[in-house]
């Protein structure tokens, strides 16, 4: 092999070494985001022996996942409603209308959103005002006393619940 030729095929060889460690890493990242992109992670809430039968409540917790190359934390809030200690309800707190925080009026037993009047039943559904749809239950399990939920947003003013 001539020297030039060894050169070049020396240079091709360092190219693709060079090429293997910044890209193997990359494609990587961009299959683990893909596997995961629009499913969120479970988030502990919290001890479900402390949470009232019946009774609506809103707890504040810390939920974390991967969006795109960042790990994100966020402080997030749910409304809770157990129905027994191995059997909960839970609705994302963003009404369904313009995206509002609802609450819960205890002397009228129905969630209320303060921007437009929506009111919802305890099981979620519109009673009255521009609502297009129920409460947005989330996916909630019930492990060792422990209640974890799967924090997701969901597009609102649609009459169809989907994940954004
Ligand atoms: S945002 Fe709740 S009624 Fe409009």
């Amino acid at each position: 092999m001539q020297r030039r030729g060894f050169l070049k095929w020396l240079v091709s060889c360092l190219a693709v070494i060079n090429g293997l460690i910044l890209g193997i890493p990359f494609i990587g990242t961009l299959l683990s985001s893909a596997a995961t992109r629009g499913k969120a992670a479970w988030s502990r809430v919290g001890a479900v022996d402390r949470l009232p039968l019946g009774v609506p409540v809103e707890v504040r917790f810390q939920s974390s996942g991967t969006e795109a190359y960042f790990h994100r934390s966020d402080l997030n809030s749910v409304w809770i409603i157990m129905h027994s200690r191995g059997d909960a309800t839970v609705f994302s707190p963003v009404c369904t209308h313009l995206g509002c925080h609802f609450t819960w009026n205890q002397q009228h037993g129905r969630f209320e959103c303060p921007c437009h009047a929506s009111v919802f039943a305890l099981d979620g559904t519109v009673l009255y005002g521009p609502a297009p749809r129920r409460l947005d239950t989330l996916p909630a399990k019930i492990e060792k006393g422990v209640l974890y939920v799967e924090y997701e947003r969901f597009q609102v003013g649609t009459p169809e619940k989907k994940v954004i």
